[in-house]
C-alpha cells in the first residue's frame, strides 16, 4: 500500500509541478468551480496509476492543479464513490496520494438530501460533524503507523477556524448558509421516506452518498478539513418528492455560483 502511494505520487508529481497544499474534491454538480481556476497542467485519473478505473461514461474525473484566489491548489473533478462497487481503500486511495504530495489542507463538496425541516432545497450547508453509515470502514485492517493512529480521534474532525472563516464570509457576501450534520451511506438508492426519517432522528441534517471515507482517512492522515453540502432534495416529511440524478446535478449546479464565491473567498483566507 505504501509503495502504491509513493508511486502514484511520484507520477503525479512528475507531470504536475506544484507547491499547492491545499485540495478540493469537487462533488456532483460543482465541477462547474473549475471555471474559476487558473489551469496550470491536468491529468485525466486514467492515466495515473494505481486511480480506480472510473465506471462513469464519458466523466472519467481529472486531477487539476492551477490557482484559485491567488492561491495555488489542486483539484479532484470527480471522486470514486462506493456504489461504484470500489472498495473503501479504492475509495480513499487519492486521498492517500494527496497527502503524500504535501496536501495539508482537504475541501470537499458535495449533493445530499436535506432531513432537517428548516433546510430548503438549494441551501448550501457547512458540514460541523458526520455519521458514518457505509457499511465497511476505510481504516479497516492492518494500520500502517506511518500514515496515522490505530484509533483516531474523531471530537473535531471538521476544522472549526475554517468553518468560522466560512460563516464570516458567507455573512459578508449575503450568502445563507446553514450548519449541520451529513449522514453519509452507501447508496445507490435514495432514502424511502422511513429511512429519511431515521437518518433525522439519529441526529442528521443532511443524508449524502460520498465525502465521509475521504474525510475519514483526510484526518487519519492529519489534514485540516472544510465540508461542504449543497441541499438537493428534501427529505423532510410532506416535502418528499420524486427524485433523479438529473435533478440532483440541476440544483447543484444552480448553487455553484454561491458556492464558489464562499470556497474562493475562503481558499484565499487560508
Ligand atoms: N440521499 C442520498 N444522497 C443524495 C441525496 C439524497 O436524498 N441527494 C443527493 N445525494
Amino acid at each position: 500500500m505504501l509503495e502504491k502511494i509513493k508511486s502514484t505520487a511520484n507520477y503525479i508529481s512528475e507531470r504536475i509541478q506544484t507547491k499547492a497544499d491545499l485540495c478540493i474534491i469537487l462533488g456532483t454538480g460543482l465541477g462547474g468551480l473549475t471555471k474559476e481556476i487558473k489551469v496550470k497542467d491536468e491529468l485525466s485519473y486514467s492515466e495515473i496509476p494505481n486511480f480506480p478505473l472510473s465506471t462513469v461514461d464519458g466523466h472519467a474525473g481529472k486531477l487539476i492543479s492551477g490557482t484559485l484566489g491567488n492561491k495555488e491548489i489542486l483539484a479532484m473533478q470527480g471522486r470514486f464513490h462506493y456504489y461504484e462497487g470500489y472498495t473503501m481503500k479504492e475509495v480513499t486511495f487519492p486521498i492517500r496520494v494527496m497527502r503524500q504530495l504535501g496536501i495539508k489542507t482537504l475541501i470537499v463538496s458535495n449533493a445530499c438530501g436535506g432531513l432537517n425541516p428548516g433546510y430548503e432545497v438549494g441551501d448550501i450547508m457547512v458540514i460541523s460533524d458526520h455519521i458514518n453509515f457505509f457499511p465497511e470502514h476505510p481504516l479497516r485492517g492492518p494500520n500502517l503507523d506511518e500514515l496515522g493512529p490505530r484509533f483516531p480521534d474523531m471530537s473535531r474532525v471538521y476544522d472549526p477556524e475554517l468553518r468560522e472563516k466560512a460563516r464570516q464570509i458567507a455573512l459578508a457576501n449575503h450568502i445563507e448558509i446553514r450548519e449541520g450534520v451529513y449522514v453519509g451511506v452507501s447508496g445507490p438508492t435514495f432514502e424511502t421516506p422511513a429511512e429519511y426519517l431515521m437518518f433525522r432522528l439519529l441526529g442528521g441534517d443532511v443524508v449524502g452518498m460520498s465525502t465521509v471515507p475521504e474525510v475519514i482517512v483526510a484526518h487519519h492522515s492529519g489534514m485540516r478539513i472544510f465540508g461542504v453540502s449543497v441541499i438537493t432534495d428534501s427529505g423532510v416529511p410532506g416535502q418528499i418528492k420524486e427524485i433523479t440524478h438529473n435533478e440532483v446535478q440541476h440544483v447543484a449546479s444552480e448553487a455553484e455560483p454561491q458556492m464558489t464565491l464562499l470556497l474562493t473567498k475562503l481558499i484565499s483566507e487560508i
